[in-house]
């Protein structure tokens, strides 16, 4: 059954306060490696140039993606909802600079606290499915990027992120086929972020919208779709690092290079 749309998520500010800890060392120990080799790079690769760029990171964690966007070049803002996350981007930037802005903001309210028309990049890593109110942050998106600005996200793929999502396995423990079903169930759902390689648990809530939702909420708020991309692993990828091969032949992430439609 789909879940009320209108039901509001568990608090995520308390949600990834208490994950905190434990996902920024998912990501600083390399224990994220589908990040690492495939959305991070793919994301990366969509934002095009970014030297000199007035970049927005929305949902920005510990900071990652500023960073990789910092690195090339990028004058970066990074806002979250989380303390822990801002506490944690900002001490990366203590000991290693890279001149990034980090604030703690909900999303939804960026429009009220930053300069409208300032930015040239607004990107979202993996973020955008965990915010309670995407309309209100792709409006708030729209109202900060500049007439020939993009807004470029990545998030869980929506035609293998699904309510039944299970590998079948053979008698070794081989994955045959991704058994998925419930695929227009939409709305919020829960992570349960139980990973043995976490080293914790924790939940957080999350937005499930099939592609055409996403579409949609685009189009509404003032946005064009300019490219759909789908990071997978590569052949030499895998042979390197067995771990990432479900990735290599199943999509397991989608990012949206979207623009703002003039007069909007
Ligand atoms: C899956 S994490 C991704 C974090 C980061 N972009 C990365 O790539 O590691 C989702 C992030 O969204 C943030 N978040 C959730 N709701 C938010 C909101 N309303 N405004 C800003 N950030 C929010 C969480 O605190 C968390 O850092």
């Amino acid at each position: 059954m789909a879940s009320d749309p209108t039901e509001p998520l568990p608090d995520a500010r308390a949600a990834w306060n208490r994950g905190a800890a434990a996902y920024d060392r998912f990501i600083e120990s390399g224990a994220d490696w589908f990040r690492l080799h495939v959305h991070g790079p793919g994301l990366l690769a969509a934002c095009g140039r970014v030297e000199g760029l007035q970049a927005l990171d929305l949902g920005c964690g510990q900071g990652y993606f500023s960073r990789a966007l910092a690195m090339r070049g990028a004058h970066v803002v990074g806002i979250d909802i989380s303390d822990a996350l801002i506490a944690r981007a900002r001490q990366i930037e203590a000991g290693q600079p890279c001149g990034i802005d980090y604030r703690r903001l909900d999303a939804a309210d960026a429009a009220a606290a930053l300069e409208p028309a300032r930015f040239d990049l607004v990107a979202a890593c993996m973020s955008l499915q965990d915010i309670d109110d995407i309309p209100a942050t792709l409006s708030a998106a729209r109202r900060l990027l500049r007439g020939n600005g993009r807004l470029v996200f990545s998030v869980p793929h929506p035609c293998t992120d699904m309510p039944v999502r299970e590998w079948l396995r053979d008698a070794q423990g081989c994955k045959l086929a991704l058994k998925l079903d419930r695929y227009f169930d939409t709305g919020p759902a829960i992570c349960d972020w139980n990973m043995p390689r976490l080293g914790d648990r924790w939940q957080t809530g999350f937005r499930r919208h099939t592609l055409s939702e996403w579409v949609a909420l685009l189009r509404t708020a003032g946005f064009a779709l300019l490219d759909l991309l789908e990071p997978r692993a590569t052949a030499a990828q895998v042979e390197a690092n067995p771990q990432l091969e479900p990735c290599s032949r199943m999509p397991y992430f989608l990012v949206v290079v979207a623009g703002p439609v003039t007069g909007s």
